[in-house]
């Protein structure tokens, strides 16, 4: 027996090591709460040494409130047998010796002394874990605001595409609450075909590993609760949780974007349109202005024969359709020389209801719904009205049976931008002026490229396919907008918009047509400047033809010197365009400084620069459009003489 407690140690030795070598903190007080126990673990948990709290109350382990509570817990206890924490445990406050805290788990222990009762308590501090827990709970609540305040959609689905998470951008974007669409399957968020492959498509994933979009992104369409769709950019991440994958995706809404792009590519595929057409339009022009002006000269002689004149008349006819082709197509081009003025709309409109009347067949109605405080607007009246008699043409066409044609103006303020597709009308003041029928209407493909020129349904022969182009042309080179809303069996109606006038000129030029022709045309003297040769010797022959002497030059500089030298030049008729550096105005602004009494009427080559600002014409100008016919000539002169006089 010796021998056995000799090599090994008794019970209570074996109880004092275990006691000593804890990790967690022991210590056992008696009933009235006297510390009698305090292992090591316990002094470096408290930082007190056991003969420093050995008999002392253990109170002076707790921070308050639990210090000035425990003295009555025990006497409690000791009454009632009601246990708080005895024999269960639970975590408490301790406090350091240098008065600091930290969390720990209690768990008490009760055993009998004879009548007295000892309490074992064992500590474990647990800081570490609630540290880490605070950690996880501050990044939880982190990512919880990042996602929900995230501008980009973000969504979790698990591997079988059930929804786990929805966040609020999610729910602006889908119209769906995250309540709505948690647990269900993501491809509720798909329209056709995405929505019945994408079973098949995350299937194929897990057996195979192919990515098509996880860990790549692209753009997809997504489905809204109302059934609309959207394109969406959609980046999707994989994650794990545990042994299950978890699929992360974030979603952007780019219809702006694409929106935006579309815009400009319209504008693009316009403008380059636009400019091979008046490129080629305006060349054209200049040859038409040789062939036709060299045709009117020739009837003038009178020896010609009968049926050369013939001939000539009828090439003549041909050279007018010809220069009507090349003026829409400059329309189009926004190379036309506009000469805007405030207008009532409706006064043009009603102008020409005779106009309509004739050319619509008896078997459609007008209707004109007229805004009686119609703004003015600042726009070329003749191209409105060349505007408003081809959208009334183009509903006749669409009603071969019959129907109604609706003219409608209205003030139109807006105080946002207006939006349709692609289309957008800036914040503003409108005159809206609306060209509705009853007709065939038109498809979306129609619509998409009714305004390009040359685009016409019509058989040969019926249509040129420039009406729209016109129309589009003059609004957009007056500063407005056009915009076609149309339906297949529902007829369609354009819409045209121009600026409100805000100035509210009361443009003086309305006084300038029908100035009284005076037969005999004074001798005067008229430079003409003109680069072409050809168009120059036509001008040239042409002016004398109606009794003029001519002084004829290619340049400004030229034009210049001939002011200076040739004293008594009474008209400077000159092109608008023109090489080294002198176009038009500037010689008229110089030649105004020499010869102030100078008659000036320009020849129009419908060139672009026309219309930007330096080189534009004054605005009360005397324009003759190229190719142009004698009595135009001959009118505009006149009025030049007369200007100068009055
Ligand atoms: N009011 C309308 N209703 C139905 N379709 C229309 C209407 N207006 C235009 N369209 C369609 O747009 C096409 C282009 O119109 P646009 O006025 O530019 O040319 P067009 O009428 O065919 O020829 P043009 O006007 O040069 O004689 C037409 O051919 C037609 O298909
Ligand atoms: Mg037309």
């Amino acid at each position: 027996m010796s021998d056995k407690s000799a090599t090994r140690p008794s019970i209570e030795a074996q109880l004092r090591t275990v006691i000593d070598t804890a990790v967690d903190g022991m210590v056992i007080i008696d009933a009235t709460g006297r510390i009698e126990l305090f292992n090591p673990a316990c002094e470096r948990l408290f930082g007190y040494g056991a003969a420093e709290v050995i008999g002392q109350n253990v109170r002076i382990l707790m921070p308050e409130p639990y210090h000035g509570e425990h003295d009555g817990y025990l006497a409690n206890y000791r009454r009632t047998g009601e246990a708080k924490i005895i024999g269960i445990g639970r975590e408490v406050v301790g406090r350091r010796k240098d008065g600091s805290t930290f969390p720990m788990d209690l768990s008490v222990g009760e055993t009998r002394e004879g009548a007295n009762s000892l309490f074992i308590g064992i500590i474990r501090d647990i800081s570490r874990r609630k540290a880490d827990e605070a950690a996880l709970q501050e990044s939880a609540a982190m990512l919880r605001a990042v996602v929900d305040t995230a501008v980009d959609g973000v969504i979790v689905i698990d591997e079988t595409g059930l929804i786990e998470l929805f966040n609020p951008a999610c729910e602006r974007l889908f119209g769906y609450e995250a309540a709505e669409v948690t647990g269900h399957n993501v491809k509720m968020l798909m329209p056709e075909p995405y929505h019945d492959e994408h079973d098949g498509y995350l299937a194929h994933y897990h057996h195979t590993g192919e990515r098509r979009i996880i860990g790549i992104g692209r753009t997809v369409v997504g489905r809204r609760q109302d059934g609309t769709t959207f394109p969406m950019d959609l980046s999707v991440g994989e994650a794990r949780r545990g042994t299950e994958k978890l699929f992360v995706g974030v979603i952007r809404d780019i219809s702006d974007r694409l929106t935006t792009e579309e815009q400009l590519r319209q504008a693009q595929k316009m403008e380059a349109v636009g400019q091979l057409t008046g490129g080629i339009a305006h060349d054209f022009n200049n040859l038409l202005a040789v062939i036709s002006g060299n045709l009117e000269l020739m009837t003038l002689k009178r020896d010609l024969g009968n049926d050369a004149r013939g001939l000539a008349d009828a090439a003549l006819r041909a050279t007018e359709r010809g220069a009507d082709l090349t003026r829409r197509l400059l329309t189009f081009a926004r190379r036309q020389a506009l000469k805007p003025a405030a207008v009532d709309v409706n006064e043009i409109i009603r102008g020409m209801g005779d106009l309509l009347r004739r050319s619509l067949s008896e078997m459609i109605a007008i209707h004109l719904r007229l805004a009686p405080d119609l703004w003015p607007a600042v726009i070329d009246r003749g191209q409105m009205e060349n505007a408003l008699l081809n959208l009334a043409l183009n509903s006749r066409d669409a009603m071969p049976g019959g129907g109604e044609l609706l003219i409608v103006t209205r003030n139109l303020s807006l105080a946002e931008d207006m939006r349709d597709g692609i289309w957008r009308l800036p914040a503003g003041d409108y005159v809206e002026i609306a060209v509705g029928d009853t007709g065939t209407g038109m498809t979306a493909n129609m619509i998409a490229h009714a305004f390009e020129p040359f685009f016409t349904t019509k058989e040969t022969g019926r249509g040129t396919g420039l009406g729209l182009s016109m129309v589009y042309g003059f609004v957009t080179q007056s500063g407005g907008q056009v915009k076609i809303y149309s339906e297949v069996g529902r007829g369609t109606t354009v819409k045209l918009y121009f600026n409100r006038d805000t100035a509210r000129a009361q443009d003086a030029a309305a006084g300038q047509a029908g100035a009284a022709p005076t037969p005999t045309p004074p001798p005067d003297l008229v430079l003409i400047v003109e680069d072409d040769a050809a168009v120059r010797d036509m001008a040239v022959a042409m002016v004398e033809s109606l009794g003029y002497r001519v002084h004829a030059v290619g340049d400004g500089h030229a034009a210049l010197e001939a002011l200076d030298r040739i004293g008594d030049i009474a008209i400077l008729l000159t092109d608008v365009v023109l090489p080294r550096g002198l176009r038009g105005p500037d010689i008229v602004r110089q030649a105004r400084l020499l010869r102030p009494d100078l008659a000036v009427a320009y020849m129009s080559g419908f060139a672009p620069e026309l219309l930007s600002g330096d080189i534009a014409p004054e605005a009360d100008a005397i324009l003759i459009d190229k190719p142009f016919h004698r009595a135009n000539l001959s009118q505009a002169l006149r009025t030049a003489l007369e200007r100068r006089g009055g």
